[in-house]
């Protein structure tokens, strides 16, 4: 089969190539599934996982990339729960072969169906900023109606996501990012913007909750921007700073089935939306992961058409 792989930590994803692989087999509780549209976060070349294995060997070459969406071939012993030729989405294991390939071998509990009219571009698409929004606001975030939120980078792909299901929960949202981003976080739900290179974040009124998925200087910052009770949550590593009389949680987003399902649900009755940029075939993911210029949204590679 097909796959973009990597072997050089240091080349980031300069040092992706489009090569030729055995095909996986299906592991107990294992399905195989035959991507049709596949996601990568940018910085997957500086997770160790990408790398090594459980136990730290070096599993290089490896395929990267953790979302997809897609249709099961192969069943692997005692998996129950999907069934050959159903159409699935979700999030793959960070320390095996991921879905930048043609086949990916996936345990079927990482895994959702996806709805026959929903497009494999858009499930691919949901997976990654979807669980990570969806846990940082109401998992550790606890976010419930009438509260107000401050999204960092509200006009990105995490951000743009975290607005919706924030504002569709009943909470204020205040988004923050650089000026080009405001039209943009504003479509995506926020109800103000915070132009961060521009305005005094100083000046945010007091908020629930912070979700960052910036860190450093504006991280810390944003701790002070807490009530009491609040809480900070942080996907950019540990925070530096909390909140004086709140918590403060960093994680890495999980899989979740049932979360995934409501995040479907709110998709197709038209109350959230992707954030997709563009979209590539695999033999033009390398370039689309190296682009010359920045580009905004959500990449989505197209495996299959
Ligand atoms: N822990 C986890 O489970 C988890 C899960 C998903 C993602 N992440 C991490 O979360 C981060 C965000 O991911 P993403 O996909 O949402 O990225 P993204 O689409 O690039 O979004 C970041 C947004 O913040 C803006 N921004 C960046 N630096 C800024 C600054 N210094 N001042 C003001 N605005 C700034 C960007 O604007 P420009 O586009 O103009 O730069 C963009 O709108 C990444 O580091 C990613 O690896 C972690």
């Amino acid at each position: 089969m097909k796959a973009i792989v990597v072997t050089d930590q240091a080349a980031g994803t300069a040092g992706m190539t489009l090569v030729e692989r055995p095909e996986p087999q299906a592991a107990i509780n294992d399905v195989v599934v035959q991507v049709h549209a596949s996601g990568f976060t940018g910085d997957e070349t500086t997770w160790p996982s990408t790398w090594t294995d459980r136990v730290g060997r070096d599993r290089t070459p490896s395929i990267p990339g953790h979302e997809l969406a897609g249709v099961v071939t192969a069943l692997g012993y005692g998996t129950t729960g999907l069934s050959i030729g159903q159409r699935v989405f979700g999030l793959t294991d960070w320390y095996r072969d991921g879905t930048l390939a043609e086949y990916v071998a996936v345990e079927a509990r990482n895994l959702t169906p996806l709805p026959g009219d929903v497009e494999f571009r858009v499930g691919a698409a949901l997976v990654m900023p979807g669980l990570t929004a969806w846990q940082a606001l109401f998992e550790h975030g606890r976010l419930h109606a009438g509260q107000s939120v401050l999204v960092h980078g509200a006009a990105g792909v995490v951000g743009s996501m975290a607005s919706q299901l924030a504002r569709e929960a009943g909470a204020y949202v205040i988004g923050t990012g650089r000026a080009g981003g405001r039209q943009t976080a504003l479509n995506f739900g926020a109800q103000e913007f915070v132009d961060l290179d521009n305005d005094s974040l100083e000046d945010v009124g007091e908020v629930d909750l912070v979700f960052d998925v910036l860190g450093g200087d504006i991280g810390k910052r944003s701790a002070g921007r807490i009530r009491a009770g609040g809480t900070l949550v942080s996907i950019v590593g540990p925070p530096e700073a909390r909140p004086a009389d709140g918590l403060a949680v960093d994680f890495v987003v999980e899989s979740d089935r049932a979360q995934l399902s409501e995040i479907m649900q709110r998709v197709r009755d038209r109350r959230l939306r992707t954030n997709i940029g563009s979209v590539s075939t695999l033999d033009d993911a390398v370039a689309a992961f190296n682009p010359t210029e920045r580009r905004k949204g959500k990449t989505i590679i197209c495996v299959r058409s």
